[in-house]
């Protein structure tokens, strides 16, 4: 093979493995801890990352974050989290940044509160409340 041909696939080869990166298989596995709530597992997430900017009088994108009753409403289009289906909710494809969309990937990437993405272990617990039923 041509010296020339073999930098082009390796180039088209990190290129999907980037892309790879944001496809739906890729979401971080749900966590195996057992008995999630929002108030004792997820609460603490969602302060320290969310809160900032979803809550209050004038939440962005009128989600209140701060509350299960909140979070269960979702946003003013429409509710973020599918009990039982962590994989299709909403709120779990934006903090993994698997959104086609990059503007709903939450916290927003370059926010100047400098409030950083949730970690996969973070995910991975939200997804398995979700999963359990988001109670
Ligand atoms: C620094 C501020 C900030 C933080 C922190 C933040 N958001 Fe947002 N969020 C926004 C803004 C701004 C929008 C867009 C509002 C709009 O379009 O009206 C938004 C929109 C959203 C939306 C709707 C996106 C859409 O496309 O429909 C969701 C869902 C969301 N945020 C979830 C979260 C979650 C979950 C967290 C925490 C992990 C979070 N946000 C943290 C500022 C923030």
């Amino acid at each position: 093979m041509k010296i020339t041909n073999l930098i082009i696939l390796t180039l088209a080869t990190s290129f999907a493995a980037v892309i790879g990166a944001r496809a739906e298989g890729t979401l971080p596995p749900a966590s195996d801890k057992t008995g999630l709530t929002y108030a004792t597992d997820i609460k603490p997430i969602f302060d320290a990352s969310c809160v900032k900017c979803h809550s209050g009088e004038h939440p962005k994108a009128r989600l209140h974050m701060d509350t299960l009753a909140g979070v269960l409403k979702g946003t003013k289009e429409g509710k973020i989290v599918t009990a039982g289906d962590s994989a299709n909710s909403f709120l779990v494809k934006s903090v993994a940044h698997v959104t086609g969309d990059s503007d709903a990937w939450m916290p927003p990437v370059h926010n100047k509160a400098g409030i950083k993405a949730l970690t996969p272990e973070q995910i991975g617990l939200v997804r398995a409340w979700i999963d359990q039923g988001a109670k």
